[in-house]
């Protein structure tokens, strides 16, 4: 593979803005992030968490913060979406995530506190490109069993919305969950256990 597949993955972020806890500030609507994926100064010092209000995140919608310098997906899952996950099981490489990178208060099918709010590190377990949210059911490119999930760029692996990897992609494991927690129901802190929240 070449550097310019995965610079051309990286550069595919919508981003939302994000507040460091103790800052000011919440997320507002996404907005296009143009330039390379580099981890901001604030960020690279501190490894700070960060604060995301999610409370104008509709259904079936994505937003993409920053922590750390990765892409953050998080997804307001709707329950058609959550009842496919035990649906496509058996399609999955790590259903329930034995192998996979994830804080053991998420639930392993699920891979989240509340079943309808996912948070996954955007960068795809094979060689780093951000994948992405691809979330109608059977579109013409992805296929009539397609229910949504997400598509990698670069060398086209494929995972579903709990960000789980399919059988027999390039990338080995699913996308990794972050540690976070609940402040409250519409804000989320990246980067801090629920346990220690
Ligand atoms: S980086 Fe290779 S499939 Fe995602």
């Amino acid at each position: 593979m070449s550097n310019d597949g995965v610079n051309a993955g990286r550069r595919r972020f919508l981003v939302a803005a994000t507040s460091v806890v103790g800052a000011a500030g919440a997320v507002g609507a996404a907005v296009p992030f143009v330039g390379s994926w580099l981890p901001s100064a604030k960020a690279k010092a501190a490894g700070a968490p960060v604060k995301v209000n999610i409370s104008k995140v509709e259904a079936g919608q994505q937003i993409i913060a920053e922590w750390r310098g990765q892409p953050v997906f998080i997804v307001r899952r709707t329950e058609e979406i959550l009842a496919n996950l035990p649906k496509i099981h058996d399609r999955m490489a790590d259903p329930e995530s034995k192998a996979s990178v994830q804080p053991t208060y998420v639930d392993p099918v699920s891979r989240s506190i509340k079943p309808e709010i996912l948070v996954l590190v955007g960068i795809c377990t094979h060689l780093g490109c951000s994948p992405s949210f691809r979330p109608e059911v059977a579109p013409a490119d992805l296929g009539a069993e397609w229910v949504g999930g997400y598509f990698c760029p670069c060398h086209g692996s494929r995972y579903d919305l709990a960000g789980r990897v399919y059988k027999a992609q390039p990338a080995p494991i699913n996308l990794p969950v972050p540690p976070y927690s609940y402040e409250t129901d519409d804000v989320i802190i990246v980067g801090v256990d629920q346990e220690k929240a």
